[in-house]
Order: C-alpha cells, then sequence, then structure tokens
C-alpha cells in the first residue's frame, strides 16, 4: 500500500475516535495501522512529511511562544447574566437592523482557552493563542499534540482557512491530573481552564501530550480560496465536514423565546456534560445580518455570552469543625467567609476525612478554592500555597466528640473516623432520627430538625421508638404548638406506624441497607422478627445480595441495642410484619413507563429504576407520548420537565413516586 494511502485511512479512523467519537475498528486494529507506518517511515525517513498522523510531537521546529499576528482580530464576546439583560440586547440588534434577527445559533460556551489554527493547503501550519486579540503567542507545537486537532484537512480545501475554537481539559482528566499534582507535591488548579491553559503553556510539548486535552471549535475566521457562506450555521457544517470537532449540543433556532429555551435546558443538563461550560454563546445565524451589526471595540454586536453563575471562588477558610452522622461517622468540614458559588452563598464545605484534609494540605487561614457543581455539597478543592503568609495552622481530629464527649477513633485501615458515644451522642441521634422521619424512612410528616431538636433537648426522645410515645400533652402550649400543629404531627405518627416493613429497615439505618435492599430483605423475610433471626448464609444466599451486606445485617441483628429497641416499637404499635405478600407487587407498574429525572433524596439512579422494574415497570430516559409519568427530583432535567408539560404527561415528586411504588397507577390519579 502506497504510504498516503496509509495515512489517509489513519487520519480516517482518527477523526471517527477522537473527533466524532464512533470507532469503526478496535484499539489494536488501529494501533496496528499506526505501527504500520511508523516501520514504513522508519525504513524511509525521507517520506516523513509534517502532516503524518506519527508527527504529533517534536517533529516540526516552531517558535514556542513567539508573536504571531492575528489575520483577522479576535474579539472577545460581551456578557449577559439574565434573561432581562439578553433581551435588552436582542432590543438593541433588532432597532439596528430594523427587524427581528431572522435566526439565532446556540452554543455552549466552553471553559477553556481560545485558540486559532491556521491550515495552508490543508495542513496545520499554526496554532496561537488570543492575547491581546492582536497579537498573540505561538503554540504550535503543543497544539499539535492534542488528537482531536487535525494536522491534515478533509475534502477540498481552501489556500488559507483559520479555524477558532476553544482547547478545554475534560473534568475527568482535570481531576486525574489534580489528583497526580497533589500526589506529587505540586500545586492543584483552581478549575479545568487553568488547567488547560497551564497545559498549553508547556515548554516542554511532551507534557502537553500526557494531559488529555481536546477542543471544540465553533468560529470560521480568516479564507482565502473557499466557498461562499451566508449562514454561521453552514459555516459550522462546512468546519466538521473539513475534519473539526465541532459540538453536537449546537442548536440552531428561530426565535428568543427559543434561545431562552436552551439557555434554561442548558444551565441544569450542564452538569452531565463531560467538561466544563460557563454559559451559552448566542449568535446571530445570518452572515448578511452579522456585517450590517458589526463590532464594538471589544466585541461583536451580533453575538452575546449569557454567562451562569461561578461554581469556584476563593474564599479564607475560617475554621475546621467536625459533624457525627447518623452511623456515628465523623467529618470534618470546613468554616468559610461566606462566598457566592454555583449560585448560592456557601459558608461550609466538606472535607470527607482527616487524611483528606492533610492530602490537600489544607490549613486555618488559609485562602481556599471552594466548588459547588450542580447540586453536589460543595468541596474544598485544595489551598492557594502562594498566599499564605505563616499564620495559617495545621487541623488535627479532635480526640473526644464535641457533641458527647466520647472517644473518637480511627479504626485500623479505615479513614474515617467514628464517634463511639452510640445513641449518647446527641449529633448522631439527631441524625438518625432526621434519616428515620425523612421522606425514604418512616415519611412522617411535619417533623423536622426543629422539632427533632426538641425532642432531643427536652429528653422526650433517646431513640427513635420513643417517637411512637409522644404525648400530645408534651407539646402542647410549648412555642410554636397548638391544638392543630400537635394534633397533624400525631397523625403523621399513626400512620407512620403502618409502613411496610421495608421502609422501618430503611429507617433503621442498617450498614448498606438501601431502598432496594430493604425491600428485598422484606419480600423475603416478611418480617423484623424473621430478619433477626436469620443466620448469614441465609441472607447471603438471596438474589442480589451479597456478604457484605450479610455481614452487616447480621452484626445489626445482634447488637446489644437492637431486640430492645425491637421490643419499643412492637410496644408502641409499630408494624413489624407485612402481611400482604409483597411479591404482589411483581405487576403492580405493568405497562407503565417513568422517565426519572433530577436527584431523590430516598433512592440512587439504579435504585428507583430496580424499583419500578420490581414491580414490571419501565424506567426509560426521554419523555415521549408513551410515558406514564415524569418523576421529578431535586434539580430535573428542564428539557425533560418542558417536553413532559408540552405532551401532558404528569409529574411526579418524589413522595408520589414512593406512593406509585406502593399503590400502582391509581396513586396518579389522586
Ligand atoms: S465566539 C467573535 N463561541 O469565550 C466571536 N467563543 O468570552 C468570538 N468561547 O474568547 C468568540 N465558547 O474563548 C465563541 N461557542 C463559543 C465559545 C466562545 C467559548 C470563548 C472564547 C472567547 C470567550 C469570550
Amino acid at each position: 500500500m502506497k504510504i498516503e494511502q496509509l495515512r489517509d485511512q489513519i487520519r480516517y479512523h482518527a477523526h471517527r475516535y477522537h473527533v466524532l467519537d464512533t470507532p469503526e475498528i478496535s484499539d489494536a486494529d488501529y494501533d496496528a495501522l499506526v505501527r504500520d507506518l511508523i516501520a514504513v517511515e522508519t525504513e524511509h525517513p525521507e517520506l516523513i512529511t509534517a502532516d503524518s498522523p506519527t508527527q504529533r510531537v517534536g517533529a516540526v521546529p516552531s517558535d514556542l511562544f513567539g508573536a504571531v499576528t492575528h489575520r483577522e482580530r479576535m474579539f472577545s464576546l460581551d456578557n449577559v447574566e439574565s434573561t432581562t439583560e439578553l433581551e435588552a440586547w436582542d432590543e438593541r440588534a433588532a432597532r439596528q437592523l430594523g427587524r427581528n434577527p431572522s435566526g439565532y445559533v446556540c452554543e455552549l460556551k466552553i471553559d477553556g482557552l481560545a485558540v486559532s489554527l491556521t491550515y495552508e493547503d490543508g495542513v496545520l501550519s499554526r496554532a496561537a493563542t488570543r492575547g491581546d486579540g492582536t497579537t498573540g503567542e505561538d503554540i504550535t507545537a503543543n497544539v499539535r499534540t492534542i488528537e482531536a486537532v487535525p494536522l491534515r484537512l478533509f475534502g477540498d480545501v481552501p489556500q488559507v482557512l483559520e479555524a477558532r475554537g476553544e482547547i478545554y481539559l475534560p473534568i475527568d482528566a482535570f481531576d486525574d491530573l489534580n489528583a497526580s499534582q497533589l500526589d506529587t507535591g505540586r500545586k492543584v488548579f483552581a478549575n479545568p481552564r487553568n488547567a488547560a491553559a497551564g497545559s498549553v503553556r508547556q515548554k516542554d510539548p511532551t507534557v502537553t501530550a500526557s494531559r488529555d486535552l481536546s477542543i471544540w471549535v465553533y468560529q470560521l475566521g480568516f479564507v482565502q480560496g473557499g466557498p461562499d457562506f451566508e449562514y454561521h450555521w453552514e459555516t459550522m457544517e462546512y468546519l466538521a465536514s473539513l475534519g473539526f470537532r465541532t459540538n453536537p449540543a449546537s442548536e440552531l433556532v428561530a426565535d428568543l423565546a427559543a434561545v431562552e429555551r436552551y439557555v434554561a435546558d442548558i444551565e441544569t443538563a450542564r452538569h452531565r456534560l463531560k467538561y466544563q461550560t460557563d454559559g451559552v454563546v448566542i449568535k446571530i445565524d445570518d452572515l448578511a445580518e452579522q456585517a450590517e451589526l458589526g463590532f464594538t471595540a471589544k466585541a461583536p454586536r451580533w453575538a452575546i455570552a449569557y454567562k451562569f453563575p461561578p461554581e469556584e471562588q476563593i474564599t479564607t477558610l475560617v475554621g475546621i469543625e467536625v459533624g457525627v452522622g447518623r452511623t456515628g461517622r465523623v467529618t470534618p468540614f470546613a468554616v468559610l467567609d461566606p462566598v457566592f458559588v454555583g449560585g448560592v452563598t456557601v459558608t461550609n464545605a466538606t472535607l470527607h476525612n482527616e487524611d483528606e484534609v492533610h492530602r490537600k494540605d489544607v490549613r486555618i487561614g488559609d485562602r481556599v478554592i471552594v466548588r459547588r457543581a450542580g447540586e453536589v455539597i460543595p468541596e474544598v478543592v485544595g489551598p492557594i500555597i502562594s498566599s499564605r503568609d505563616g499564620t495559617e495552622t495545621v487541623w488535627h481530629m479532635p480526640e473526644n466528640c464535641p457533641f458527647c464527649g466520647n472517644p473518637i477513633i480511627l479504626p485500623e485501615g479505615e479513614k474515617v473516623a467514628r464517634c463511639t458515644g452510640g445513641l449518647e451522642c446527641p449529633s448522631r441521634l439527631r441524625e438518625w432520627l432526621a434519616h428515620f422521619v425523612g421522606r425514604s424512612g418512616m415519611d412522617i410528616e411535619g417533623m423536622g430538625y426543629k422539632t427533632i431538636d426538641l425532642l432531643i433537648t427536652e429528653g422526650l426522645a433517646r431513640d427513635p421508638a420513643d417517637i411512637f410515645f409522644l404525648e400530645p400533652a408534651a407539646l402542647l402550649g410549648r412555642e410554636g404548638w397548638g391544638d392543630l400543629s400537635v394534633s397533624k404531627l400525631m397523625s403523621g405518627i399513626d400512620e407512620a406506624r403502618h409502613r411496610p416493613v421495608a421502609r422501618l429497615l430503611i429507617g433503621l439505618g442498617i450498614r448498606h441497607v438501601g431502598g432496594t435492599v430493604a425491600r428485598v430483605l422484606a419480600r423475603t423475610f416478611r418480617s423484623v422478627d424473621a430478619l433477626v433471626g436469620a443466620s448469614e448464609d441465609e441472607i447471603s444466599s438471596i438474589d442480589g445480595i451479597g456478604p457484605t451486606i450479610a455481614a452487616s445485617v447480621r452484626s445489626w441483628a445482634l447488637s446489644a441495642e437492637t431486640p430492645p429497641l425491637i421490643e419499643k416499637f412492637r410496644r408502641g404499635g409499630v408494624r413489624l410484619a407485612d402481611e400482604e405478600p409483597e411479591a404482589a407487587t411483581g405487576d403492580l407498574l405493568a405497562g407503565v413507563t417513568l422517565v426519572i429525572t433530577g436527584t431523590l433524596a430516598g433512592f440512587s439512579r439504579d435504585e428507583s429504576k430496580a424499583a419500578v422494574e420490581e414491580r414490571g415497570g419501565k424506567v426509560t430516559g426521554s419523555v415521549s407520548g408513551r410515558t406514564t409519568a415524569v418523576v421529578a427530583g431535586e434539580s430535573p432535567g428542564g428539557s425533560k420537565m418542558t417536553k413532559a408539560a408540552d405532551l401532558n404527561v404528569p409529574i411526579a415528586d418524589e413522595a408520589l413516586f414512593v406512593r406509585l411504588l406502593d399503590e400502582g397507577p391509581p396513586a396518579l390519579d389522586s
């Protein structure tokens, strides 16, 4: 085979893999092709060309970081942060045009580093940073190492073509990079953008090559000897046809209402992307309209960036405290100078465990990077070491629990410290009660942290079973407790007495027993007594239950706390056995198709799906006319909710979902 044919084959498959994300051959077959090419080129070095797929690293000498004057200025974008501001931008454009723009292209605003790529006769000749917009830096040698950047274009190529895009680091690659930076005692990057910029600014292109960078191309620049275009959308299709990586989330829409829907959808969906976006870029599609609108000193009038609130911020860590959870787990958390991040004001962030505090070298008084992405609990990414002045202090896990005074221990070989106070520890009791009465547990309406705190401080609840002995007189007359609120709470408690056994098992907080396992155990043993009496072998022989769960259930059954607690539940009138065989649920949801979106408090993704499937129902990923209902948890996907509304598909919250699992479709009619 001719060497160019071999190269073309490799280019074809590399494009399928790195650009289109749809490989046709296995990695091994691809490697074999590359090995063949290397063999020919080793034998005939005179045949090596700069655009050969083997020549990504170190082939062509380039004036790394030398000044580059852009053929066309690289403009920045103006920002808006609300739909009101977006509408004002649109009105200005419409006023200048004398009519509404005829269409808009909505694109993700990629949070990386802008780059200009120049191709001469289809071969990459130069890559440059934006710099001040007029002059940038030559980064060709480094950019050549990015596999998604074509070294040679496909098809009919113009004499000169400049494409612009954003080099970025996928979030997984960013996390890996920061972990290895920490391990080797080097600085962590505050965000994927800084990491991408740092990676491209390496003096040694082999370091850049090791960083898993990628690119999204979003704009056609200077062209000589190429086709004419009327629309931005067309130029993007053209760039894709030449082999550039263009973002599939882009959409061409007709009016501003559709732009606003796109923005809202992306704002909720963006956390599921594998890379960071900090907004949406809206471009007026018609190039004649673009020309009419022109530029301000800094930015085009025909495009605007809708920016989302930042998800990383820098603030001061004023202290480190610990919390004790319902299992006795002791978790350190950072007390922060309040900072607005990820759309909310954050004052606390988790630090996971003591090991993590030391691994990240976070000290009290440090300036720290705080991240809050989506519904995730805020976390401290790491300290800004260069901001230290020597007054920062190293933190250690306290020896005694700040809530009950009992020793805190770190079991051999574990990372998680535990409070040894058992139910004597008010923090542990508080968290357990909150879980017990919570939505996925016994679901006692009207019982939140405020009530729980009152029950604990007044000595009315020393364990969850005490709730069922609560007398109205103990609450009546206290601040905020009148006849109505007390009787509501009492009837909430009474309802909880009759919940299926699975809900009690969830509420008991047995390690490794979440919703799915609890339902399997309840279905198998039918009563708490039978479960307590079951041997480890009996438990682990159940389909879907492994030895870890069996051991944990057994150790719960054997713990000194368990038998008296169960007796107390019995005396309190709590249901300890399911009369109806739960197997009747096998077809409870037959013919039901659900779409689950957002985070549910009491179920993981897998658990909610399994719960539906166990009952003969189906869970699918997209809303259609055949969807029975959309189950919406915390932060549901905007497009799914819109679609559900469009198609008149009922929307169920988590409480209704739980009822649906218990009662079947009639639950939706109430
Ligand atoms: S277009 C003349 N499209 O955002 C228009 N820029 O804040 C030039 N960016 O410097 C830019 N995603 O680095 C455009 N889809 C996108 C973008 C995008 C990210 C960056 C770009 C630009 C900065 C402006």
